[in-house]
């Protein structure tokens, strides 16, 4: 986020900062990654060789709303009524390294069980989700971008549960924080 929390304007991210992108590719590659609808349309396509996760009330108009990214997908495994969410799985093996990126669409978050899946969960915005999430994280990692920007989506308050305990990058332009939620931080100890 930006000094006065900007982290979005007009559904794109409104700084390019290719350092930080390289951050967040490395941490996140192989994981799972969560988004809002709005924040998938931003990207266009899934992150590749991620789990991608995606939120929305309305799952068919949004594969049908984007049938030239799911069209893609060679193996559809439908949707499918799991524990009162709608969940639709879309998966492509990238032949060339042997890789694999899937997109999971749900109806709910909360049935997003964390459990079901072996790897780290990274909730990757944008407002509307870190808001819902941010209870449930136990640890932030937080990009603070050092200047003022306009935009019309925010990164939630989350000072008060939240722990600063690193941090982990300081350039001019930005620095990178890793905060712990103080519950759930506690609950691991
Ligand atoms: N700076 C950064 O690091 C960063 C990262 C990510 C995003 N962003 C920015 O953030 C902005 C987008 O944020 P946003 O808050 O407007 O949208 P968003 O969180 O990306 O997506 C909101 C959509 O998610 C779905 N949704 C929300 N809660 C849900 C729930 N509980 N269950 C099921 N679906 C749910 C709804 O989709 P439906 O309407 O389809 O039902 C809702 O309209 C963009 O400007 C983007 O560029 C910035």
């Amino acid at each position: 986020m930006s000094l006065n929390r900007v982290i979005g304007a007009g559904n794109a991210i409104p700084w390019h900062l290719p350092e930080d992108f390289k951050w967040f590719k490395a941490s996140t590659m192989g994981n799972v990654v969560v988004m809002g609808r709005k924040t998938f349309e931003s990207l266009g396509k899934p992150l590749p060789n991620r789990k991608n996760l995606i939120l929305t009330r309305h799952p068919q108009s949004l594969i049908k709303d984007h049938a030239a990214i799911f069209g893609q997908y060679h193996e559809w495994r439908g949707g499918q009524y799991l524990k009162r969410a709608y969940q639709f799985h879309f998966t492509k093996m990238d032949k060339d390294k042997d890789q694999q990126t899937d997109i999971l669409i749900f109806n709910s978050l909360d049935k997003l069980n964390p459990e079901e899946f072996p790897n780290d969960i990274f909730i990757c915005g944008g407002s509307q989700i870190y808001e819902q999430s941010l209870p449930r994280c136990s640890d932030l990692y937080l990009t603070v971008v050092k200047r003022e920007v306009a935009g019309d989506a925010f990164f939630p308050p989350f000072e008060d549960k939240f722990k600063l305990i690193a941090e982990l990058r300081d350039t001019p332009e930005f620095k990178i924080l890793h905060y712990q939620h103080h519950n759930l931080a506690a609950e691991q100890d």
